[in-house]
């Protein structure tokens, strides 16, 4: 793999070079968050970042899928476009996606078979699960909300949904959810705490069932950090579609933990009409960049209200999704309006998503759907890596499949 710098060492001005831009290796560096989501592992280490040019903040990426026709292909895309858009000073992106020959394709065999050997994969979440980080720029904009009725809506697509309440200190889902603890433990491992939606279930991980809602503050600083990092190790998650992670308020130390331990997440940003979109998509698209994380989408929430009578009312301004959106360069994902039966049934443990009488619940339908099936759709594993790990891990229990 050749990444040309163009003046023979990083960082130095050359050329048409604008001075913000990025140098070929920060990409390179950026891209190490894209992790193809079968094989597990980045792709540059896995070989298939082939060639990365930037050129007066035109950024251009040639990609080496493992075959041409690999499903994986536009999350592969889009997940590299979104990392490189994110950064200081990059103007445009394209990605080229090519094909791997047969000897590239052998290198990332093996280098696929070593990994697979010292798998110190630590983390039990399966490599096909979507990991969706639900964040703010502000506190209190509908973050929790937001991710426990979605968490129910993807479920009642009759999916698996993990949700982790990674607010430690403010550890809320337990009581919108309707769901309490002690944590189980089985062969060492914690076992989430189950709820069934529709004809899905949604397995559970809160601070709130270790600690009582007032023990929360004892537990500080490095803890808390440790704290996210024990539910995504020593869980036993089993299998799982999608893990939706409600992230405490701001940009701090546990999002980017969250980005250490599991690259491969992607960010819901939530916001409310109203907010200054330029101030909170400075700091979603900081946190991104720092983490090296993709903005999948943003949600609106609060956006109005609809009295009895049908009139409407704009009480948080309007507008501020759609602006945010376009400040970072990520979908509208969808719209919640303000409705009594969040706040309503997030204190009695029954989600609106799931109230046929909300009149949200057709509204977190939708976004879930838009979700699953446009924004971060899941990846069927018959497809070619998969077959690939499939491979890997026969060779490695001596049954190469034939
Ligand atoms: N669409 C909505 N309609 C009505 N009330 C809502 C809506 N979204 C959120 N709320 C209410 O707003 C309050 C704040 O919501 P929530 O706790 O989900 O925000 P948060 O961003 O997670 O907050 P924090 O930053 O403290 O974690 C809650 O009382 C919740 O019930
Ligand atoms: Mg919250």
């Amino acid at each position: 793999m050749t990444v040309p710098t163009p003046s023979g060492q990083d960082g130095g001005p050359v050329g048409s070079r604008t001075l913000a831009e990025p140098t070929p290796s920060q990409v390179l560096d950026a891209l190490r968050g894209v992790v193809d989501p079968e094989l597990h592992e980045s792709v540059v280490e896995l070989g298939m970042i082939r060639h990365v040019e930037v050129d007066g903040g035109a950024v251009r990426v040639d990609v080496a899928l493992t075959i041409a026709a690999c499903p994986l292909r536009n999350q592969i895309r889009e997940d590299v476009e979104g990392r490189v858009r994110t950064m200081k000073g990059v103007r445009e992106v394209e990605v080229r996606i090519g094909a791997m020959d047969a000897a590239e394709r052998s290198a990332l065999m093996s280098r696929a078979r070593r990994s697979a050997q010292d798998s110190a994969i630590a983390i039990d979440i399966p490599p096909s699960a979507r990991v969706l980080g639900i964040v703010s720029g502000k506190g209190g904009v509908g973050k929790s909300s937001i991710a426990v009725n979605l968490a129910v809506a993807l479920a009642s697509r009759g999916l698996t949904v993990g949700l982790l309440d990674a607010d430690i200190w403010g550890f809320s889902v337990p009581r919108m959810l309707g769901v309490d603890g002690p944590l189980g433990v089985r062969d060492g491992k914690m076992q989430p705490v189950e709820r069934r939606a529709g004809s899905g279930l949604v397995k559970v991980v809160s601070m709130g069932f270790l600690a009582g809602e007032d023990d929360a503050i004892m537990w500080r600083g490095l803890v808390l950090n440790r704290a996210v990092q024990h539910f995504l190790e020593d869980v036993a998650w089993g299998e799982l579609d999608y893990l939706v992670v409600d992230l405490p308020p701001g940009t701090g130390d546990v999002q980017m933990g969250l980005a250490r331990m599991l690259p491969r997440a992607e960010l819901l940003v939530v916001t409310t009409p109203g907010l200054a979109a330029q101030k909170v998509a400075g700091r979603a698209a900081d946190m991104a960049r720092k983490g090296h994380l993709r903005v999948a989408g943003v949600v609106e929430n609060m956006s109005g209200f609809t009295c009895a009578h049908g009139e409407h009312y704009a009480l948080f301004g309007s507008g501020g999704g759609a602006r945010l959106a376009e400040e970072i360069g990520a979908p509208l994902v969808g719209s919640v309006p303000l409705d009594p039966s969040v706040a309503a049934g997030g204190d009695t443990g029954s989600p609106a998503a799931l109230d046929p009488t909300s009149p949200l619940a057709p509204v977190f339908a939708v976004l879930a759907e838009r979700i699953a099936t446009e924004i971060a759709p899941l990846v069927p594993m018959s497809s070619c890596s998969a077959r690939l790990l499939e491979r890997v891990e026969a060779a490695l229990a001596g049954t190469a499949p034939g």
